[in-house]
């Protein structure tokens, strides 16, 4: 048995059957096809059934996975993106397909009108998108795979092509968006923040009039169960938010919905960095940059940190104050290198702790507080489990040292992801697949971590280093101190 194969045999229920990139039924294989069966030429739809188009967030997390398969495929794939960019730098949540019917996606792109209602703003006129956002992942997406594969990247010109688009969207966000005036970004509709039926909103939401449910029809029933899916009352708000904000010209700082959001914000911080290193990388100086990083970092703590809760908080900004939820979203700032070192301790003892549990009760963190009154397990953000927060978790858990935990929730990740068929998300009790399945995202982050992990089983078989980089959840050790 070589070195590798023996530091795998001991895999427990928790553990991967790991088998390496390349071997013929793989899970990066398994990975691999549904991006292929996901890909449109151009871009990576999140799923053929329910999202048949391309989305923002959905393709910066596709692209870091897509770099370990075709590192051409996930340039094109970010390029693809940005080539939809409005004037203003925003980078749209949607662009959508053209060859795509009308109908197999609500709301379409005779709702949202973007090179007419956007036109002052500066839609593009040749390819329509909707025009509320999505969290700023792009800039760290483009790093990750500028290093896939250098060579070709630099042959292609491609941070130099990027560099511009990805500066003037965090543009747009820092100037357009800071509708608190604390040096936060704001975002003005559910969607943009990604995790759209998060308790979080429900305060906020609270507040709007919801549109009439005879004034439009929902096509993701036509596709997800519905238990697993928003409700129509919440869709009304959702459509009510987007048709004023398009009403407005997509005008920012005049609707009835902005919050604060502690993702959202880490993510633009985590590009903010990334960004600063491109920059290096083409010969300027990210100097700047990774001091504007530090600011908003400061600001995050400032504005949006709990000592109760132990976690980051959303801040209403129409409501005044910070809202007494905990979801995920609130964890997400682990990812940052500069984040003090008693939050961080904090952080991971909330995660391993009674409200999201993980390595006791759950195998990946729920989406939203296990012990909130508004907790249901497979309604889509208001209790399951998704794979990008929890890639994201384990990358924060990583850089800081946590790496018994990063392991093992790597290879839940793993094990989940490829057992479930690359379900959108999941029961966090169960493991259960909820929504779609041959989800993009899901595919893509699985395979990321996949290639992750040989990469240190060869460096450690080749080290001969006893300790297998598989981990299992240690539920006596529920500390948060260890570096
Ligand atoms: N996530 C939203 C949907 O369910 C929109 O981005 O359609």
């Amino acid at each position: 048995m070589d070195r590798t194969a023996q530091l795998t045999s001991r895999s427990t229920e928790f553990e991967i059957a790991y088998d390496p990139p390349g071997s013929s039924d793989s899970l990066h294989v398994r990975a691999a096809r549904v991006l292929e069966a996901n890909w449109t030429g151009r871009a990576t739809v999140p799923s053929r059934s329910l999202y048949p188009h391309q989305w923002s967030w959905d393709s910066a997390f596709i692209a870091i996975g897509l770099r370990h398969v075709s590192p051409l495929r996930a340039q094109t794939e970010l390029e693809t993106l940005l080539a939809a960019q409005w004037a203003d730098g925003r980078v749209p949540h949607i662009v959508f397909n053209p060859s795509v019917p009308l109908d197999a996606y609500f709301p379409s792109p005779d709702f949202w009108r973007s090179s007419t209602a956007g036109h002052t703003a500066g839609a593009p006129r040749t390819v329509q998108t909707s025009g509320i956002v999505q969290p700023p992942v792009h800039a760290l997406a483009a790093w990750l795979v500028h290093h896939a594969d250098p060579e070709t990247s630099r042959s292609r010109g491609f941070l130099a092509r990027v560099y511009p688009r990805l500066a003037a969207w965090h543009r747009y966000l820092l100037h357009r968006r800071d509708l608190g005036g604390g040096g936060l970004v704001s975002v003005v509709h559910p969607w943009e923040q990604g995790m759209d039926n998060s308790p979080c909103w429900d305060a906020p939401l609270a507040r709007i009039t919801p549109a009439p449910a005879r004034s439009f029809r929902r096509a993701d029933l036509d596709h997800g169960a519905a238990e697993d899916r928003p409700t129509d009352l919440d869709y009304g708000r959702y459509v009510r938010l987007a048709a004023d904000y398009r009403n407005a010209g997509y005008a920012d700082g005049q609707g009835e919905f902005a919050v604060e959001d502690p993702a959202f914000n880490a993510l633009l911080i985590a590009s903010e960095h990334a960004l600063a290193r491109i920059a290096e990388e083409l010969g300027a100086t990210g100097t700047a940059r990774h001091a504007r990083a530090e600011r908003l970092t400061a600001a995050l703590v400032e504005r949006l940190w709990d000592p109760a809760a132990g976690m980051f908080l959303c801040r209403d900004l129409k409501g005044g104050g910070l809202i007494q939820e905990r979801g995920v979203s609130g964890l997400v700032p682990l990812l940052l290198p500069g984040l003090p070192r008693d939050l961080v301790g904090a952080l991971v003892r909330t995660l391993r702790g009674p409200h999201f549990s993980l390595g006791d009760r759950t195998r990946l963190a729920p989406s939203y507080d296990l012990l909130g009154e508004a907790f249901d397990p497979h309604r889509y953000w208001r209790g399951p489990a998704w794979f990008n927060t929890s890639w994201l978790l384990e990358r924060g858990l990583r850089a800081h040292g946590e790496l018994h935990l990063a392991d093992a929730l790597r290879a839940a990740v793993l094990h989940l992801a490829d057992t479930t068929g690359f379900a959108e998300y999941v029961d966090p009790y169960t493991g259960e697949a909820c929504g779609a399945t041959g989800f993009g995202w899901t595919a893509a982050l699985a395979l990321d971590l996949h290639h992750e992990l040989h990469q240190e089983l060869v460096k450690g078989a080749r080290e001969g280093v006893s300790s297998p980089a598989t981990g299992t959840f240690d539920t006596s050790d529920k500390g948060g101190d260890r570096r």
